[in-house]
Formats: C-alpha cells, sequence, structure tokens
C-alpha cells in the first residue's frame, strides 16, 4: 500500500509543488522524530486549488473558510481571537508546524490524553474547546460536517493509518525556560506583532501585496487555554524554535525558544474544565502545567476563569478504550449468544497518538 502511495506522490510531485503555497525552508538541527517507515510525502494531497465545483467543492471551500476565518466565523464557538491557522500555519500546510496533511486518514483513534478511541469531530473540539477557548460544535452541525470534509481532502492519496512526512512538531532538546530572560527578548521579537501586554495586534503591513492580518494573543482573556497543547513549554518552545517571529523563523536558538516559552506560559490564561481527567491512565507528558491522576503540574500559570456554560466548553468521554461487545451471533445458530462477550483492544498501532 505504501509503495502504492509513493509512487502516486512521485507522479502528481511535478504538478502539486509548484502550485502549493511556497514554504520557508528553516536550517534547523534537532533530533528528527522515530521517523516511521511508511512515512508518506505530503505532497500526495493536491492543492486548494483542484479543489472540485459542485455541492463538494462548495463544502469543501466553506471548511478552508471556517480554518481561515476561525472567531468571525463561529462567533458563538471561540471565545479567544486565535483562528486555526493561527497554529496549523499556511492552511494546515506547513511540515513541522501541526500541519493538518493526512489527519483525517488517522481517525479514529487511540488519544492517550482522553484514554480513549477518539473520532475526527472529538479532535476538532479538542482544538475549538482548548487552543481557541471555545465551545464544542455538534458533530452533525453543517460546520462540523464541513471542516471534516476539509479535513478529508488534506488527506487526499494519503492510505488510511499512514503517517505524513513533517507531522506533528520535533521535539527539541529538553532545557529549562527561564521567564527572566525571556522577558526581553519578547520585546526585541515578538512586541511588535503580538503586542506588548501579549494581548495580540494586527500585524503591519510589509508590502501593498501583503494583507494586514491578526497576531493572535499569546496570553489573557483571547488567548489559548491551559488545556491546549501549546500550553506544554515543550510543544511551545518547538513552535517558537521553527515558526517565530512570523517574518524570521529559525533565528531564534532553542534556549530562546524555551525562555520565550516560559516568559509566555508564565501569564494569566483561560480555564479549561474538566482538565484534571486528563491522562486518566496516570501517564501525562512531564510538562502539563495542572493536575492530572498521578502527574502534579508543571509551573501552572494564574487562571482566568470562563463564564458560560461550562458543559458547552467540555467534549463528552468517549467510550473507554476496551469495552465490551456482544459477539456477533454465528450465522444459524440463534440464541447461542446470550450473556456471551468478548473485549474489543483498540487496535495497537492506533497507539501513536501524540495529544
Ligand atoms: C493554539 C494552537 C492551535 C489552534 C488555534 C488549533 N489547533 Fe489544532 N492542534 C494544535 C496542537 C498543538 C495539536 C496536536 C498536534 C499533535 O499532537 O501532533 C493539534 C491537533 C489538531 C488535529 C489532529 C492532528 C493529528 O495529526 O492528529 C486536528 C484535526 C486539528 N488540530 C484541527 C484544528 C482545527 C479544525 C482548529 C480550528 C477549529 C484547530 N485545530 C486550532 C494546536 C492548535
Ligand atoms: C511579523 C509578525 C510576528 C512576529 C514578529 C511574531 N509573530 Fe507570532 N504570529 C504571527 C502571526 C501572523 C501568527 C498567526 C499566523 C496565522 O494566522 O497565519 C502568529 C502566531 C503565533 C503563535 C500561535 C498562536 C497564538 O497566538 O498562540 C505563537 C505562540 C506565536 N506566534 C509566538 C510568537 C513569539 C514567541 C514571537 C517572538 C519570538 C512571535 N510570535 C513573533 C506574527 C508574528
Amino acid at each position: 500500500m505504501i509503495a502504492v502511495a509513493i509512487a502516486f506522490a512521485a507522479a502528481l510531485a511535478g504538478t502539486a509543488c509548484k502550485i502549493i503555497s511556497p514554504v520557508r525552508t528553516v536550517d534547523i538541527h534537532v533530533p528528527s522524530r522515530d521517523a516511521d517507515a511508511d512515512t508518506v510525502d505530503g505532497s500526495v494531497v493536491p492543492p486548494d486549488s483542484s479543489m472540485p465545483s459542485g455541492p463538494l467543492g462548495a463544502a469543501l471551500r466553506r471548511g478552508r473558510a471556517l480554518l481561515e476565518h476561525t472567531p468571525e466565523s463561529l462567533p458563538r464557538y471561540v471565545g479567544s481571537n486565535l483562528r486555526c491557522e493561527s497554529c496549523h500555519l499556511d492552511g494546515g500546510r506547513r511540515p513541522d508546524v501541526l500541519p493538518l496533511l493526512g489527519a483525517f486518514a488517522r481517525y479514529p483513534r487511540f488519544a492517550e490524553r482522553t484514554g480513549a478511541v477518539v473520532t475526527i469531530e472529538d479532535r476538532v473540539n479538542y482544538c475549538l474547546t482548548r487552543s481557541l477557548t471555545g465551545r464544542r460544535l455538534p458533530p452533525s452541525s453543517r460546520e462540523m460536517e464541513d471542516i471534516v470534509s476539509y479535513l478529508a481532502y488534506l488527506s487526499t492519496g494519503v492510505p488510511a493509518g499512514a503517517h505524513v512526512r513533517g507531522e506533528g512538531i520535533p521535539r527539541l532538546p529538553r532545557l529549562t525556560g527561564d521567564p527572566d530572560r525571556g522577558s526581553p527578548l519578547f520585546v526585541a521579537n515578538c512586541a511588535r506583532c503580538h503586542g506588548a501586554a501579549g494581548q495580540g495586534a494586527q500585524v503591519p503591513r510589509t508590502g501593498s501585496a501583503t494583507p494586514p492580518r491578526l497576531a493572535p494573543a499569546l496570553w489573557g482573556a483571547r488567548s489559548f487555554s491551559i488545556g491546549a497543547g501549546l500550553a506544554r513549554i515543550e510543544r511551545l518552545a518547538a513552535f517558537i524554535r521553527l515558526a517565530m517571529p512570523y517574518d524570521r523563523p529559525g533565528t531564534l536558538s532553542d534556549q530562546d525558544a524555551f525562555d520565550l516559552a516560559a516568559y509566555i506560559l508564565a501569564h494569566p490564561r483561560p480555564d479549561l474544565p474538566g482538565k484534571s481527567r486528563d491522562w486518566p491512565g496516570g501517564n501525562a507528558p512531564a510538562d502539563v502545567p495542572y493536575a492530572t491522576r498521578g502527574h502534579a503540574g508543571l509551573s501552572p500559570p494564574p487562571l482566568i476563569r470562563r463564564a458560560g456554560d461550562t458543559a458547552a466548553m467540555m467534549v463528552p468521554a468517549p467510550e473507554p478504550a476496551e469495552r465490551a461487545v456482544p459477539r456477533t451471533p454465528p450465522y444459524g445458530s440463534r440464541g447461542r449468544t446470550s450473556g456471551s462477550v468478548h473485549v474489543r483492544r483498540a487496535a495497537g498501532d492506533m497507539r501513536r497518538s501524540r495529544v
């Protein structure tokens, strides 16, 4: 199957490379993640300009627009001033910076943080409730269907369960961040776009071709919540090291990135109801900033309480990873299965989640 995917990649590479929006090459030396032998090249995914016309194309374009204009399109569901693309840069196509290429092909999957098998709709709702500090979208809403349709488009040509080169975000060497060193680095490198108080600001135009866009909040009431992946210092440091400053990515050292992350994460940010139920298996990564089973939060930030319906800020817990399923009766042997069950395990190869 992988050989087919690679052949497909090679066939498409000639056309796809030219049209996909240019990706900055960053000279960065970080230990590579354990590259999977079955990794597919993201260039198998056709560019947005190849979306079909008709109703499917309209759904895909609406999904794309929701990722690009999230707070404006879903004002009741977004509490921050971030959009999906604030973190999933270049429309979710930039390798090594949380790309969304191939994500759809890997769901449903087992997520350690939830301790259960989650669907792609749940995964989108985790980002809405945690990273956008919002409320969950009903899975059967048109908006969710459009987002998922677009995510499926970003998995075109990626075999189910396959991994895409540049998936996730590379791990930096584990360093200790110092907020006091981060403070002057922030003023020198970040405040001109994100604002001196980290509240977010319009990015000044650098030329008539560059549309003004928002550099979103980094802390405060409109920032990502404590339950977001980026609220973990190792993730945030890697994001900063690879992607920021936006116009000069790759110019900071690993230590600078950790110091900046420590400075940003020392400020108040919105709370996430129900967060202590994360990692029910007791295996929270060391840098999770809040207490979960068997884990004391690492440098917890001051929290800003969120007003409103807290239940809507949580994704309902899915079925546990292992559950009893009634055995399908063999044909013609009705009645033989009463009370008889077997246990279905989450497939081993679904346990790759980096969540
Ligand atoms: C504050 C940053 C941030 C924002 C904003 C954000 N995300 Fe995410 N997203 C993440 C991080 C971090 C991950 C975890 C990536 C990983 O585990 O490799 C993630 C993971 C995902 C995944 C799963 C990817 C995979 O390979 O399993 C999907 C799908 C996703 N986000 C969709 C969205 C959508 C849709 C939105 C907007 C509604 C959004 N995200 C907004 C940070 C963000
Ligand atoms: C030239 C302007 C600019 C500079 C300088 C800049 N950023 Fe950004 N940053 C952006 C923009 C724009 C986005 C959102 C990208 C998008 O929406 O496509 C962003 C997104 C982010 C995000 C993810 C979204 C969020 O708000 O949480 C983080 C974290 C971040 N920047 C941190 C930093 C840090 C730390 C620095 C300093 C080292 C920095 N940025 C410098 C423009 C900038």
